[in-house]
Parts: C-alpha cells; structure tokens; sequence
C-alpha cells in the first residue's frame, strides 16, 4: 500500500516523478478522470480551506469521489487509547472508525495537527501512526505534527515552475514570522527538506528559542551534503534576506512551547518585528515571497509585500491542487495527466 506519511520516507525517483507530475498537471487537461469509481475520505481532526478543497476538486478531475469527515461535527467523536474505557464523550473508537471507513473508500486523508504538549508524541507522529495501522487502504497525511507533505509538494513544484525547471543553487530563505499563537512545525520542516531536496542554498532565520527539531534539521543536512549545498542558520532576518531568490515566510512555536508554555507565548510577543517588509523584500535578488497560507496580514507580512508582483503565494495555492492530483494517481497507482 502506498501510504504518504511525508516524502523524506520516500526515495529520490517519487519525490521528483511527483513533481513532475505536478507540473504537467498545471498545464494539463481539466477532466482526467483516470480514477473514475473511486473514494477518498478526508478526516479533519483540525480546520482546512486549501488541503480540504483542493483535495475534493482534485478527486473531482480525476473522476473520483471524497468525503470530507470531522469527528465530533456532524459524526461520532473519536477515541484513541488501546484499552479505554469509553465511558466519555466519545462514542467510536479509530479501530471501528477507520476499519469502517476502509471498507468504503479506496484511501483516506487524514489531517491531525501537533498537540504541542507532547513532544515525544508529535516528534514520533503517535497518532497518525495508529490511525495508518487501523487502515486497509492508503492513507495521505494531509499535515500531521511534522510533516505536510501536500503543501511540500505543491511548494516544490511552484518553486520548480519559478525557476524554469531548475532551482538548484537557488538561494532559498524560510524565515520564522511573529504570530499571535503558538502554531506547529510541519510547515516549516516541509518547506527546509523541499528546499534542502531540490538542490537549493538554504538559510533558516529565526530567533534564538525557534530551533527547528534536530531530528528534522539532521535530514535537511544529509540533502544538502549529498547535493553539494549548505544549511545556513542565522538569528538577523535582514541578512539572511539579502540576494534571496525565495523568502519563505512563516510561523512556528519554540521549544520552549512544551516546557513553559507562558515563557514561549511572552518570548513570541517580544518578536513582534520578525515580519516580511518590503525593506526585506528589496534586499533579496528579485526575490519571490512565499507562504503557505492561512497568512495574518501586517503581522506575518506586510500588505505591501503581499500585494506587489513579488508575492507568488497564490500560484503556491494554486498548486496545492495540482499537487493533489499527483499524490491521488501516485497512490491508486493511476496515469498521470499528460502521459
Ligand atoms: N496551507 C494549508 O494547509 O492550508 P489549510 O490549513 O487551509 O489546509
């Protein structure tokens, strides 16, 4: 079964053979309907626009159908312990949920955001590991504690698209952003291995305290090394800005988020000038912005950033669609549009 947990799990010829199929799927056909009888369920622990709607429009073109489910609304909540007594408010367990939902549709996305709290449970995907086990079909992570291996695809391909086909040596900035709560790190690990696997010269800039985890900064280096690029990690945005092809901007909570949460929440607002200007912008090499979108507007980035010529984060949305696409015909082992 092809399950997409995220693509560092994957090797080089699926990660690039999706790519491309991305980009094919940007300038092909509408109506692919190679897929036509098919299902997915997507079940939404937390909210969506973009991953919920481009992953039913993409089923939709290839001839398929999907359920958006979000236990607790509208559906039974559910429980998650090995052995509970399900005494509470939850009235179905994920061994009967998704054992269920295996018998009607042909994969299911699940989407299951950081706890935040655990930090041993969201490093080792704790949960998502145990609703893949309650599957008999594939499972898509439509962006787990670590991982968002859709928006990673649909930014691969948009920065692949940005440079003709070859971002390779492109200098690419993921620069953390001041926000308001203290939000997960798949994004922001999605984003640095995309960028680390595309060949990329890469720089992190972020404050002391907003470290990526080790374990993700370790991957990012082995891409690097055996590419011939650099991980570069800077505390000064301005710098990190100057002579940027990409500025990838966004968010992400500090470690200190699981040990003293109050401390990490202070240390967020004290960063309230960690935001993408377009003093920033015109420092970069006729750099692009990024962002994975929802964005705060003057908090993340400026307005006047997001509404010049330089913003590409609607193409980069855009393709969040096509991007479905390709992992839905990777998946079902389907034709790719354009073949
Ligand atoms: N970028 C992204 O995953 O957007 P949604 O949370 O709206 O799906």
């Amino acid at each position: 079964m092809r399950h997409l947990i995220d693509w560092h799990l994957l090797p080089d010829e699926v990660w690039e053979g999706r790519i491309e199929a991305a980009l094919r799927a940007a300038s092909g056909p509408r109506m692919h309907p190679v897929a036509a009888g098919r299902a997915i369920a997507l079940v939404f622990f937390n909210s969506s626009l973009r991953t919920r709607t481009s992953m039913e429009v993409a089923a939709v073109r290839l001839g398929a159908h999907a359920t958006p489910v979000t236990p607790g609304q509208g559906t039974w909540g559910f429980a998650w312990q090995d052995g509970v007594v399900m005494g509470g408010s939850e009235a179905e367990h994920i061994h009967e949920a998704v054992g269920v939902l295996s018998r009607y549709y042909d994969a299911i996305g699940v989407r299951l955001f950081a706890s935040l709290t655990d930090r041993e449970a969201d490093r080792d995907e704790t949960k998502l590991h145990r609703f893949v086990r309650a599957a008999d079909v594939p499972v898509v992570n439509l962006e787990s504690a670590f991982w968002h291996p859709c928006q990673a695809l649909a930014d691969a391909a948009t920065i692949t698209e940005r440079f003709g086909g070859n971002p390779a040596g492109k200098k690419f900035v993921l620069t953390w952003a001041h926000h308001p709560k203290a939000l997960p790190q798949a994004v922001p690990n999605s984003a640095l291995l995309a960028a680390a696997r595309l060949g990329m010269q890469v720089t992190i800039a972020r404050p002391e305290g907003y470290q990526l985890d080790p374990s993700v900064m370790a991957h990012a280096h082995a891409y690097a090394a055996a590419r011939g690029t650099t991980i570069e990690e800077t505390d000064d945005q301005a710098a990190a800005c100057d002579g940027a092809d990409i500025v990838y901007a966004k968010s992400w909570a500090g470690a200190l988020a699981y040990e003293v949460p109050d401390a990490e929440d202070a240390l967020r607002k004290s960063l309230v000038h960690w935001r993408v200007t377009p003093d920033r912008m015109a420092s970069t090499r006729e750099g692009a912005f990024m962002h994975c979108l929802p964005v705060r507007r003057n908090v993340v980035v400026d307005d006047a950033v997001l509404d010049s010529p330089a913003a590409i984060h609607l193409r980069q949305a855009e393709y969040r669609l096509y991007a479905q696409q390709a992992i839905l015909t990777w998946m079902w082992d389907l034709p790719d549009a354009g073949r």
